[in-house]
């Protein structure tokens, strides 16, 4: 009798511990699958769009730049930060200034000619933002440049 009655909870324990299991799957089905959802939206959303990608916005950068000499802008949005280069031939040129190895910035070395990255002595061409050095693994996104009557103005990302 009291094994019969020991039996019976424990059978009855097992049927609870199965239901428990099967809900606790559906639950997670369902926690994983709103999270997919979730994240399917987000990038059709663009939230996780990369830096200053496939932009045309144009956006006056600098007034002025001597041969030589750098300066810095943020684009295409306010949290790209870039740095145009004017060349001794009088030529402009702009990159992100943002590494392409651990996103440490840019930085315009005059007396080199180059743009180095001080964290891991990474370098770029200052002509191309092709690597010459060090552990960056993709040369710098250029921004295209318009020399105006008024100004310097950044038109585009070059990918
Ligand atoms: S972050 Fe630029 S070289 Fe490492």
């Amino acid at each position: 009798m009291r094994d019969d009655h020991a039996h019976r909870r424990l059978l009855d324990r097992i049927r609870e511990d199965r239901l428990v299991t099967r809900r606790d799957y559906l639950r997670l089905l369902a926690t994983v699958s709103g999270g997919l959802l979730a994240g399917t939206a987000a990038v059709a959303s663009g939230i996780f769009r990369r830096r200053g990608s496939g932009t045309t916005t144009e956006k006056k950068v600098a007034d002025s730049v001597e041969p030589g000499d750098s300066f810095t802008f943020d684009y295409p949005g306010e949290d790209d930060p870039a740095i145009g280069v004017r060349l001794a031939d009088g030529s402009i040129v702009a990159y992100s200034s943002v590494c392409t190895h651990l996103a440490c910035a840019v930085l315009w070395i005059k007396e080199k000619n180059e743009l180095e990255c001080p964290c891991h002595d990474g370098i770029f061409n200052v002509r191309t933002g092709e690597v010459e050095a060090g552990p960056p693994p993709r040369p710098l996104p250029r921004i295209a440049l318009e020399e105006r009557p008024d100004g310097i103005y950044a038109v585009g990302v070059i990918e």
